[in-house]
């Protein structure tokens, strides 16, 4: 049967990010369909929440969480080594944590998400977490997928903003002179383009090893954003709407398990059909 495809049992997926919005729902995605999760986030205390949360969801037991903070290479080597130590083989590695700093508009304060006023630090920071970290943990588990020729799966987590430039319209906030207007910061478009290419050098890299590497580009997500953006937004979507948290879930399925085993260095974008428009 088809559909035995997407058994993930046996399988063990290591999440990043996973105690925020759409992590989350990638460890639910992949539980679902039979894989052991590991979650890992920067955070203890939310990382506990998620866990209680999906255990009794799934009503599954001891979930595993680590905290791993994805642009520390030694802190990645060593939750890699604790698994290593407990028999746990990661067969597939989400790559999903970023910062995603909300666009302010508040009044009185220098708009710094403009690119004339956005600094190194936070070029640096962003990059650090949304790209080198995915580098990073790719680097760590998938040397270990690699290795003994059993393969695996990454999967990077991008956006419909590596296909598309950010439309700036979107986050205009009324009464604000231009040059202090908020915008998309610089550092998403570069990141979510990387991990493009990111996608397509793994994909060719470990290939003979069996590990496979595709993105996932999600459009916006619905999650109370104010009422102006979401009806601006939703106009530019030939759907006429933001996604909902779980309307990723059946591509992680798909793009994480044996149901898309010749797919390969591609990059899926799931955004109501706003980047077709
Ligand atoms: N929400 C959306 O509308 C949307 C749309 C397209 C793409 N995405 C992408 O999906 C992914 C998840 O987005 P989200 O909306 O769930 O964001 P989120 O902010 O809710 O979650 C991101 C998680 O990453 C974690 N994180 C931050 N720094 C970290 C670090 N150094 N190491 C490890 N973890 C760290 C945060 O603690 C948080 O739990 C991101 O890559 C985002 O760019 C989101």
């Amino acid at each position: 049967m088809q559909l035995d495809n997407f058994n993930l049992t046996g399988k063990t997926a290591l999440v990043t990010g996973s105690a925020g919005l759409l992590g989350i729902e990638h460890a639910a995605a992949l539980l679902e369909c039979g894989a052991q999760v590991i979650l890992t986030d920067i955070s203890e205390a939310t990382l506990g929440y998620a866990r209680s949360t999906l255990e009794v969801d799934f009503g599954v037991k001891k979930i595993i969480t680590k905290v791993m903070d994805v642009s520390d290479e030694e802190n990645i080597i060593k939750v890699s080594n604790s698994l290593c130590a407990l028999g746990i083989r990661v067969d597939i590695l989400v790559n999903n944590a970023a910062i995603d700093p909300k666009v302010s508009g508040d009044e009185g304060v220098t708009e710094t998400s403009r690119l004339e006023h956005f600094s190194l630090e936070q070029w640096n920071l962003q990059i650090a977490v949304g790209l080198t970290g995915a580098f990073l943990c790719s680097k760590v588990f998938g040397k270990e997928m690699a290795k003994d020729c059993l393969g695996g799966v990454i999967l990077n987590i991008a956006s419909d903003l590596s296909v598309f430039s950010p439309d700036q319209r979107l986050y205009r906030k009324q009464g604000l002179s231009e040059d202090m207007q908020p915008v998309k910061p610089v550092t998403y478009s570069v990141i979510k383009a990387g991990l493009i290419g990111l996608t397509r050098y793994l994909a060719t890299y470990w290939a003979t090893e069996g590990v496979r590497c595709n993105a996932l580009s999600p459009g916006g997500v619905f999650n109370g954003q104010n009422d102006n953006f979401v009806k601006h937004l939703s106009s530019l979507i030939p759907m006429g709407r933001m996604a909902s948290r779980d309307e990723y879930r059946s591509a992680v399925q798909f793009l994480c398990s044996d149901a898309s085993r010749y797919m390969n260095g591609q990059n899926i974008v799931i955004d109501g059909g706003r980047s077709v428009w």
